[in-house]
């Protein structure tokens, strides 16, 4: 294994980390005994960073496996939990008022049967509550020493700013990948400015990178790409010509097409850690082989043509989400 720093933070965990979502929602139904072997299997080869929220599951169930599976290992591990996704109006909205940051970390806290959090994220950002009173709760909880770092994830350049103005943020877990390449156009150089470290996730565009997916009726039910702009109709038949042309390159090079997505990721700087979701043995040491992938300027330069900026068809986001909900968040300005 190959360890980074998440910024300037000084945070150190494994170049990769193991996003945990899909065991509990998202893509379908998953085995539970094999999710647990998966978080064993990646102690066991090095993995620190372990990814959960308490919006994955229900009723917090992400949290309670990640827990029970990482008891016994809580000094040789990184814990990254999240706040701020809710229930409400028929779907899902955000909540970041301070009484809302501190209930919800002493109930992370309890479901994960630890006594701090390692990296304590906020999931989206609030439009309707200055983030400067969310990230001050955030940073009471640090004083209290309940969290040792703080994150945010979808942020905007401007929650950026006045996040890190607030207190030093360790890292920003924004969607990225070759699939999803926003956060390059301003929020990336914004982070860095801060010294922050990025953690992509859907680092494998939410699977559709590793080449798998191959008809939206072959996705189980209950796997939410199924209603993914860029997983269904013409834009999935696009997608599917672009894919082929992307493998073709990962086997020229005996890579798997994830080995290189992911490559791809940890060649754009030291600050970056991917955390791809899986819930399998095999798939986690396919994706570990990424890390001694050294792409050179060939590499990139072959990469850059068969999957250009603008190169997928569809939206990034799931429809009616786009603006509040997942785009780069901005909250409203503190009063003055
Ligand atoms: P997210 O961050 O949303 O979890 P992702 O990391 O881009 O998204 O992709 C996760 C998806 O890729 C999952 O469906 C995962 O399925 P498994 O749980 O069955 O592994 C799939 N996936 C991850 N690594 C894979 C690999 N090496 N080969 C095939 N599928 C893989």
């Amino acid at each position: 294994m190959k360890y980074r720093t998440l910024g300037t933070s000084g945070l150190r965990v494994s170049a990769l980390g193991l996003g945990c979502m899909g065991m509990s929602n998202a893509y379908g139904p998953a085995d539970e005994a094999e999710s647990i072997a998966t978080i064993h299997h990646a102690i066991d080869i090095g993995i620190t960073l372990f990814d959960t929220a308490n919006a994955y599951g229900r009723d917090g169930h992400n949290e309670r496996l990640v827990g029970r599976a990482l008891a016994g290992h809580r000094d040789d591990v990184v814990i990254a939990t999240k706040f701020g996704i809710v229930a409400g109006g028929g779907g899902i909205g955000v909540n970041g008022h301070p009484d809302h940051v501190r209930e919800c970390c002493d109930e992370s806290l309890r479901r994960l049967g630890v006594d701090h959090i390692d990296l304590y994220y906020q999931h989206r950002v609030d439009p309707d509550v200055p983030i400067e009173e969310t990230v001050g709760a955030m940073a009471d909880l640090v004083a209290a020493g309940k969290v040792r770092h703080l994150g945010l994830s979808e942020a905007s350049v401007d929650s950026i700013e006045r996040a890190a103005a607030t207190h030093p943020i360790a890292a920003l877990q924004s969607e990225w990948s070759l699939w999803s390449r926003d956060i390059e156009v301003e929020v990336l150089a914004c982070a860095r400015k801060h010294g922050i470290g990025i953690v992509p996730y859907s680092p494998l565009g939410r699977g559709f990178l590793t080449g798998t997916v191959s008809a939206t009726d072959d996705m189980a039910a209950g796997d939410a790409r199924r209603t993914h702009p860029r997983f269904g109709g013409d834009e999935l038949q696009h997608n599917l010509d672009v894919m082929a042309a992307f493998r073709g390159l990962a086997h020229t090079k005996d890579l798997t097409p994830s080995q290189l997505a992911i490559a791809w990721l940890l060649d754009q700087g030291d600050d970056v850690v991917p955390i791809p979701g899986t819930t399998k043995r095999v798939n986690l040491d396919d994706n570990v082989g990424a890390i001694d992938v050294e792409l050179r300027v060939y590499d990139r330069a072959r990469i850059d043509k068969v999957v250009p900026l603008g190169a997928w068809a569809g939206d990034r986001f799931y429809p009616g989400r786009s603006a509040q909900f997942m785009g780069y968040g901005t909250s409203r300005p503190l009063a003055s």
